[in-house]
């Protein structure tokens, strides 16, 4: 759906989270009330500050600094190995190039698993060495003191379910969710992280029909990743929308533009240029 069309049916098109009026940074509260309106949103994630300014630009509403920087940014295999320090220090990047989107920081493994104390501790320094205006964790039953703490403590809280890629190591890379049992537990670990205090709920490569039912159940919004078409909200990994990924990328992403070949493109017309002495010219040269 166009976006002309999509304000048209919206009750309160200046209100819109993509596409309205607001120019202030965007607050949970303004997430809150997007379930209300039953109106869809964008989330994308990002690394640094120059693509935010770009996204931002766009209106994408709410980024994530995904612990996917750890295979999309910094060169890991998986999102393992994402320390705090690289956390703090790319999100704080973010929030320096964006003026409207809501930055959410993702706390990476490590971080909150030994418990609620060491999770407020984490996010305490997202929170004010990074800027970030919330937090996102892995985990619903299992992460519910850690959530309810933050929450206690002023900190919005973003849960992660289905697939978790945290958990790499005992999960791997497989739908999650399916079956009568996997479903019900899904749906028990988002009403969970709803009860904790959680503002959105991520769900990751879940089967649409369960998604849908999780949406459904819940009065704060889903954001889904592989998750078909009847969550709250998209969220996609920027470098897997814009084609930035190398190799194989995941059946559930799509690609809106090539930037890995327009880049590598750009880089082989800039070094046949110097080869052959093209450039630099006149107008590239000070006397
Ligand atoms: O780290 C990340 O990018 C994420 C998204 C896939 C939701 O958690």
């Amino acid at each position: 759906m166009s976006l002309q069309a999509a304000q048209q049916t919206s009750p309160d098109s200046s209100k819109a989270l993509y596409g309205g009026k607001g120019t202030r940074r965007i607050t949970v509260h303004d997430i809150a009330a997007t379930k209300e309106r039953g109106e869809k949103w964008p989330m994308l994630t990002a690394y640094d500050a120059m693509t935010a300014s770009v996204f931002d630009e766009a209106g994408i509403p709410v980024m994530l600094v995904g612990d996917s920087m750890g295979n999309c940014h910094l060169g890991y295999e998986t999102t393992v190995p994402v320390t705090m320090d690289e956390m703090t220090f790319l999100s704080a990047a973010v929030v320096r190039g964006t003026k409207r989107a809501l930055i959410v920081g993702d706390l990476p493994f490590g971080s909150y698993q030994e418990g609620p104390v060491q999770a407020l501790r984490s996010a305490t320094r997202l929170v004010k060495d990074a800027g970030v205006g919330a937090v996102k964790l892995e985990g619903g039953e299992r992460s519910l003191a850690q959530t309810e703490l933050l929450v206690q403590a002023g900190i919005p809280v973003m849960s992660h379910l289905g697939l978790t890629p945290q958990s790499v190591n005992t999960l791997g890379y497989r739908v999650q969710g399916r079956g009568d049992e996997a479903a019900h537990r899904l749906v028990r670990d988002a009403k969970a992280a709803q009860d904790a205090g959680a503002f959105a709920v991520v769900l990751e490569l879940v089967p649409a029909e369960v998604a849908a039912e999780v949406t459904r159940s819940l009065h704060i919004p889903t954001v889904g990743i592989g998750a078909g078409p009847d969550t709250d909200a998209q969220v996609l990994v920027w470098t897997d929308m814009a084609g930035m990924t190398g190799g194989k990328v995941p059946r559930f992403t799509k690609q809106y533009a090539n930037l890995r070949q327009t880049l590598g493109d750009a880089a082989k017309a800039f070094a046949g240029d110097v080869v052959g002495g093209a450039f630099p010219q006149e107008e590239h040269t000070f006397h």
